[in-house]
């Protein structure tokens, strides 16, 4: 007998794997091979705007496979230039350029920074404390999380980390009434003290996903965009979560009315999970030549085909009202349960971007993480057949609640009856 067959009895990946395997999804709905049925609270890994297998975009993908499946972005291609002026056209209007050649969010990221550091000369990047940014070397470097980068080298040694406007949990002490934005104000510190003293830009997620579903008072990114100009320093916004209708507007650069000088798209873009990123920046940011940015697969066409239907999806008539009515059904259900549930802290959301707070219950008042109870939670929701996630890649307390966008009432009846049961049975 070969003597591997043992070892190959369990699949030969890597890394750990769920014994759940997955073989079906339409909408909301997700299917196991044994036949049992998911709510996907959280599309997918947040990038299933439009839910599992919207049968319009993967209809607009399967055409323009029969067309073409690659064109070299040596040339243009309808779909890439359809594709280009949708997001100028839905996007703030100083963003009027559109950069194609990323694959996913992490490069685009760092396309972004690339133009950045070209433009302006000048090197470090300040980033959040919490923040979540990619998994390329450059984006670990860039993480707002210890624990990303301590098992590697620092191999991007220019980025600066500062306390994020995360009010439930204030670096500096203060509340939101009375703080004076000490959380903008004192990056001047870090600049001075902790930086190489030349700053390209700020990269920020306009809410953080992976951190914590953490939702910046609305002062926080205009005075983050004034003190970057008044500074000669281009404000970047990773939209990679929060764009495509997630917040309820198309972009959290509309829902804070803030503009910023460069965004980056990737994740929700194709509606259904398709590869693609991009950059958007203004007209003056230009001029980074082409060598210096691009990806075999930046700008896949069958990706490009879905993105561009699924913005066509987002702009119908009452599309992003219902996202904004059924976040709040769904935010304010959540936060009911707290009355019955003091396990439950703080529930922040923004259109269908939901975060719940996990808190030590013994006493409230103190706001004490409660990581432990907030895996637990995520388990006895697996059993009541809903898929949430928690924050920091599981090592947080914040429960994310992230549904497709195409969410109706009894969706949402229908997650709060399971969240309901699954909080009921962990209380006991
Ligand atoms: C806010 C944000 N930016 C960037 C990324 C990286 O995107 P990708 O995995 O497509 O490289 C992620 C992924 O989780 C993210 O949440």
């Amino acid at each position: 007998m070969n003597a591997l067959l043992p070892l190959l009895q369990d699949p030969p990946f890597y890394y750990p794997v769920s014994p759940i395997s997955m073989v079906r999804g339409r909408g909301l709905r997700l299917h196991d091979d044994e036949g049992r049925e998911y709510l996907d609270c959280v599309s997918g890994t947040f990038n299933l705007i439009l839910g599992h297998n919207h049968p319009e975009v993967v209809e607009a993908a399967k055409l323009q496979m029969d067309e073409l499946v690659f064109s070299s972005s040596n040339f243009n291609a309808p779909a890439v230039d359809a594709l280009a002026r949708a997001l100028v056209a839905i996007s703030p209007a100083n963003l009027t350029r559109a950069h194609l050649r990323s694959p996913g969010g992490s490069t685009a990221n760092e396309g972004a920074i690339r133009i950045a550091q070209h433009i302006t000369g000048k090197r470090d990047v300040v980033t959040l404390f919490r923040s979540h940014l990619g998994q390329t070397f450059a984006m670990t470097g860039l993480s707002g999380f210890s624990t990303h980068r301590t098992p590697f080298p620092n191999v991007f040694p220019g980025g600066v980390q500062v306390p994020a406007p995360y009010c439930a949990r204030c670096f500096y002490k203060q509340s939101p009434d009375q703080c004076g934005m000490l959380c903008v104000s004192r990056i001047d510190d870090f600049i001075r003290y902790a930086s190489t003293g030349s700053v390209a830009c700020v990269l920020v997620e306009p809410i953080l996903g992976v951190g914590g579903n953490i939702i910046p008072p609305a002062d926080y990114l205009p005075s983050l965009k004034a003190f970057c100009d008044e500074r000669g320093i281009l404000l970047i916004f990773d939209e990679c979560q929060t764009g495509f209708g997630r917040c309820g507007h198309m972009f959290a650069a509309d829902y804070f009315g803030v503009s910023p000088h460069i965004m980056t798209l990737a994740k929700g873009m194709s509606g259904v999970g398709l590869p693609i990123g991009a950059i958007l920046t203004e007209d003056r940011l230009t001029g980074l030549d082409k060598l210096f940015h691009g990806f075999t697969n930046g700008g896949w066409l069958p990706a490009a085909a879905a993105a561009l239907k699924t913005i066509e999806i987002l702009q119908r008539p009452g599309f992003l009202e219902n996202v904004r009515h059924v976040g709040k059904l769904l935010c304010e259900g959540l936060d009911g349960l707290r009355a019955r549930y003091p396990f439950i802290g703080e529930v922040r959301g923004a259109g269908l971007m939901i975060g719940m707070e996990i808190i030590e219950p013994d006493n409230p008042a103190a706001n004490l993480p409660d990581n432990t109870r907030a895996l637990a939670l995520q388990k006895a929701l697996l059993q009541q057949g809903v898929i949430i996630r928690i924050s920091e890649h599981g090592r947080g307390n914040v429960v994310e609640i992230r549904p497709a966008l195409i969410c109706t009432d009894s969706d949402i009846a229908e997650i709060l009856q399971r969240f309901e049961q699954a909080c009921a049975g962990i209380h006991a």
